[in-house]
C-alpha cells in the first residue's frame, strides 16, 4: 500500500480496539481506502460482492438504474461476527448520488445493530457527500462517530492520507474521551 499514514501518538487505543472495515467497491477505489484504513486501524476487512453490477458500460446502466430506483440488490456478505467489534467502519462509492445500492443492503440488513460506525466515501466530485451520509446514517441506529470522503482523482494520486489521519484521529480522540 503506498498511502503513507503516519499514526498518532495514541497508537495504544487503536491496538486495543477491535476495528471491522466493510466496504463495497466496484472499480478498485473504495477498496484502496478501506485497505490503507484497516492498517491504519489495525483491523479487519471484509468485502461485500454482489453479481449484479460489473464493470463495463452495461454493468455501469444497471448500477446507475438501481440507484435512481434505490433498488436494493441482493448480496453476499462474508461471515463475520460483527458484535465481536468495538468500531465498524463502512465504506462505498457515491453511485448516482446515494451509497452504492450493495452498501445501501449490508445497512438495511445489519446496521441497526451497529453501535459505533465510522464511514467513509469515494465519488467523481459530482455529487455531495452530506447527502449520502446523511442516507447510510439513516440505517444506524446512531450518528457516525467520524467520517470523510475522498474524491476518485485523490485515491488514484494516492492523496487522501490526511483526510484518513484526521479520521483516525477523531475516531482515537472519542474512544479516548
Ligand atoms: C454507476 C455509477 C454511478 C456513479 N454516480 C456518481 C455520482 O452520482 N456522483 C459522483 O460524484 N460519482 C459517481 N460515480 C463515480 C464513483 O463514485 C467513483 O468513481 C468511485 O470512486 C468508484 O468507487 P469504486 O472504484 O470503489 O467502485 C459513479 C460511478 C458509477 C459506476
Amino acid at each position: 500500500m503506498s498511502t503513507m499514514l503516519c499514526l498518532p501518538p495514541e497508537t495504544t487505543i487503536i491496538r486495543s480496539m477491535r476495528t471491522l472495515v466493510v466496504y463495497y467497491s466496484l472499480t478498485g477505489n473504495t477498496r484502496k481506502v478501506a485497505e490503507a484504513l484497516a492498517d491504519a486501524l489495525q483491523g479487519e476487512l471484509s468485502e461485500i460482492k454482489c453479481d449484479r453490477y460489473r464493470r463495463g458500460i452495461l454493468g455501469y446502466f444497471r448500477a446507475g438504474f438501481d440507484g435512481a430506483r434505490g433498488n436494493l440488490p441482493t448480496i453476499d456478505i462474508p461471515p463475520t461476527k460483527s458484535d465481536v467489534y468495538d468500531l465498524i467502519v463502512v465504506g462505498a462509492p457515491i453511485w448516482t448520488g446515494i451509497p452504492a445500492v450493495p452498501i445501501c443492503s449490508y445497512l438495511t440488513e445489519r446496521g441497526k445493530q451497529f453501535k459505533n460506525v465510522g464511514l467513509f466515501l469515494t465519488h467523481g466530485g459530482r455529487s455531495l457527500p452530506a447527502r449520502a451520509f446523511e442516507r447510510m446514517e439513516a440505517l444506524l441506529p446512531n450518528p457516525a462517530v467520524a467520517k470523510f470522503s475522498v474524491m476518485t482523482e485523490d485515491v488514484r494520486r494516492d492523496r487522501f492520507g490526511d483526510a484518513l489521519q484526521s479520521f483516525v484521529a477523531t475516531i482515537t480522540a472519542k474512544q479516548a474521551a
